[in-house]
């Protein structure tokens, strides 16, 4: 990363979500020369798609209905600095058109004006979505993919690195005990076991959020498997990583509930947190089949496909095989 941040060229960090993505770009950002200058971070699937240009570049005021000041985009925004775009998989054909003039020319014309603003960006990308599959597909530009991944970067998911997850829950032990003043010491050998059986599929969010859980959770000196949430616990139980909890219903149907996560209220975060647990839910119901949980659960197939994609799900990971 130091090396990557001493340069102007453009990163493109590849991911499942919560594998520190952002984190990555802003120590980029923090151990270059822009240091001083802003850090701008925008997430390209949270802003509707009609307001998106104005976002990047800003626009004059009377440019379209609504737009009643001038506003400065984030381009402009982040002039001498670092430019973070997040989910950069996630924009329009069009949008790809003239951000990739943008990054050429370090150039471009706010919407409604007859100006151009020159700027000066570094351009940090993420992405969890197969954009190289895109391509074949005609969704994303080959020559914007080939302007963003001058050096790429790829951060595998947690549970292809089970070797860091003790080095992380110590660091997130010696994190939380200086939130909540210094209280617990280690961690249980059982818990230990969980904490390494189970496969992580939020990664290190939600490795933080397990930590941050059994700080809140735990009295004694060590955490331990009581102090872990459910989904952790289940997979003692049904011998696979279970991210929601199952029970009962009054009707004597399986119900799934879902916690939310009140250290992390970010709406888009949380909505994307919902849809994967939705989805691996409704897989693990319909025993990994695609066509059957997209019939049931009223998702088109194209976007159940999507959703997994960029979710990195795979769908016979919730075949039920027996054990
Ligand atoms: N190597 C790491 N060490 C400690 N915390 C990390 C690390 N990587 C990520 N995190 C934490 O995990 C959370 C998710 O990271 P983030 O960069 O937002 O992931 P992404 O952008 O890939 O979804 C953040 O709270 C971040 O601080
Ligand atoms: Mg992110």
């Amino acid at each position: 990363i130091n090396k990557l941040a001493q340069v102007d060229t453009s990163v493109l960090i590849r991911g499942e979500s919560g594998t520190g993505k952002e984190l990555v770009a802003k120590a980029i950002h923090m151990n270059g020369p822009r240091k001083d200058e802003r850090f701008v971070a925008v997430n390209c699937s949270a802003i509707p798609e009609a307001l998106i240009e104005s976002e990047f570049f800003g626009h004059e005021k009377g440019a379209f209905t609504g737009a009643d000041g001038r506003k400065i985009g984030k381009f402009q925004y982040a002039d001498g600095g670092t430019l973070f775009l997040d989910e950069i998989g996630d924009i329009s054909p069009a949008l790809q058109v003239k951000l990739l003039r943008a990054l050429q020319e370090q150039r471009f014309t706010p919407v409604g004006a007859n100006r151009e603003v020159e700027v000066n960006v570094r351009i940090v990308a993420a992405t969890n979505r197969n954009l190289e599959e895109m391509i074949k597909k005609g969704e994303f530009r080959e020559d914007l993919f080939y302007r963003l991944n001058v050096l790429p970067i790829f951060l595998p998911p947690l549970r292809e690195r089970k070797d860091d997850v003790l080095a992380l829950v110590e660091h997130f032990l010696q994190k939380f005990n200086g939130t909540y003043g210094a209280k617990i010491q280690g961690v249980a050998d059982e818990a230990r076991e969980l904490l390494m059986k189970y496969n992580w599929p939020g990664n290190i969010r939600e490795l933080e959020n397990v930590m941050e859980h059994a700080f809140v959770i735990e009295s004694g000196a060590r955490i331990t498997p009581a102090s872990l949430p459910d989904s952790i616990r289940g997979l003692s139980r049904s011998g696979k990583s279970a991210v929601a909890s199952d029970n009962q219903g009054a009707d004597g149907k399986e119900n799934i509930s879902y916690a939310i996560n009140l250290n992390n209220l970010d709406f888009q975060n949380q909505k994307e947190e919902f849809e994967k647990h939705f989805i691996i839910s409704a897989l693990k119901v319909f025993n990994g089949r695609i066509n059957q949980t997209a019939l049931h659960a009223n998702i088109p197939k194209k976007t159940l496909l999507r959703k997994l994609e960029k979710y990195g799900l795979t769908a016979k990971d919730y075949q039920d095989d027996g054990d």
